[in-house]
């Protein structure tokens, strides 16, 4: 057994996610799905991704470069990001990549400077603020007009204009995300309409796209991983067949993340003391928010089980922490668990999406482990 906080992602669950997401695809559908890379960066999760085919959605030049190493085609890149950098613009004129999501008029300007210098072409889709509402935690919504991202709804077609006037860029189409952990599909009704009415304003306005990009945030079970382990793809991509009035030729991108990686992997964890306050009773793990932070930053639910329970013990209220000394350090207050003893051996489940990419070395920790195995690990 490795040493206590580690990842463990299971690649038979991966596998049968990728099977779901691919036999939700029908060889008609326009799609072209891309991997969120941001979620998870461990090399035989991606490269399983990879041999599959999906392209991939990246956001820096760290994920561009990466990417590239990992196997995933340089056509099949997507590239967003609110800031990027000119040497990420570079790399990615270099290398060819499919798309430059742009987030802003003065992100257009430089990449066509980029593009200008270098004696290329960059295709461009703008990324476009919807004012749709994900219904999500108000740290992973994007597409409200209040958000960073995104440029205006009502800038588009002077956007368009623009691109079309700069030189080294090729206008392809556009691009939107409402948010992350979006549990219910017909959420994204809203951003088709949306969708819907800009091709009208493009197309009066004498312009045509070929590139739609709906971005990711499919949402998965945190609640109930075991008995819920694979999102329904195919209620999500129902929502786009039925909401969006194609044209032909169009395409349509999807850029997800979670609803891949998130329920294959898990931290797992040690208890190293149960600490009896007065009131509550406190599991303190050796994991922490600098292995998984999701929870102090978000409010995030997660279900954690005792792999070491005895059968016939009493389950009880626990609270369960971290070692790190900031009192956000904690996984789950009042959660009934198994009687818990030092030493016993904790899995936290959907771990998978923004797990290890987010971990840090807080308090000088050192960051967990990654192993990667077929089926639920063995111990
Ligand atoms: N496309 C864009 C432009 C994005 O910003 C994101 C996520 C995705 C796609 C992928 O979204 P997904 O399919 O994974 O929901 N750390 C947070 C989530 C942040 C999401 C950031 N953007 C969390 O742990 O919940």
């Amino acid at each position: 057994m490795p040493q206590t906080p580690f990842y463990y992602y299971d690649l038979d669950l991966l596998n049968s996610t990728l099977n779901a997401l691919q036999a939700a695809l029908r060889p008609d559908d326009p799609f072209c799905v891309h991997y969120a890379f941001k979620a998870c960066y461990n090399a035989d999760v991606s490269r399983t991704i990879a041999a599959r085919g999906f392209g991939a959605d990246c956001v820096s030049e760290g994920e561009v470069a990466r990417l590239l190493e990992l196997g995933f085609p340089a056509e099949k890149l997507v590239f967003a990001g609110v800031g990027k950098t000119d040497a990420a613009i570079d790399l990615g004129l270099q290398a060819g990549i499919g798309a430059f999501n742009v987030e802003n008029l003065q992100e257009l300007d430089v990449i066509s400077q980029r593009a200008t210098a270098l004696g290329k072409t960059a295709r461009v889709a703008l990324r476009i603020n919807p004012g749709v509402d994900a219904h999500t935690h108000e740290k992973i919504t994007t597409g409200l007009p209040e958000n960073k991202f995104g440029i205006a709804l009502e800038d588009t077609l002077l956007a368009i204009r623009r691109a079309h006037e700069l030189p080294g860029v090729e206008f392809i189409g556009l691009h939107f995300h409402i948010g992350s952990q979006v549990l219910d599909a017909s959420l994204f009704a809203p951003l088709c309409d949306v969708i819907n009415a800009l091709q009208h304003d493009i197309e009066q306005a004498g312009f045509a796209m070929s590139y739609i990009n709906v971005g990711g945030g499919l949402g998965i079970d945190y609640e109930n991983p075991a008995g819920n382990p694979i999102p329904d793809f195919g209620i999500y991509f129902n929502v786009f067949r039925q909401g969006l009035e194609l044209r032909p030729g169009q395409q349509v991108h999807f850029e997800l993340g979670r609803s891949i990686v998130g329920q294959c992997g898990t931290l797992f964890s040690r208890v190293l003391f149960v600490k009896e306050g007065k009131e509550k009773k406190f599991v303190i793990l050796d994991a922490g928010f600098t292995d998984l932070v999701r929870v102090a930053m978000y409010g995030a639910y997660h279900h954690i089980e005792n792999l070491s329970a005895r059968t016939g013990e009493a389950v009880e209220h626990y609270d369960v922490a971290g070692p790190i000394c900031e009192s956000s350090d904690v996984f789950a207050t009042d959660r009934l668990l198994p009687h818990t003893q030092r030493g016993d051996l904790f899995a936290i489940r959907s771990a998978g999406a923004y797990g290890h990419v987010m971990a840090s070395t807080y308090n000088y920790r050192t960051l967990p482990q990654e192993f990667v195995g077929n089926g639920p690990m063995n111990f």
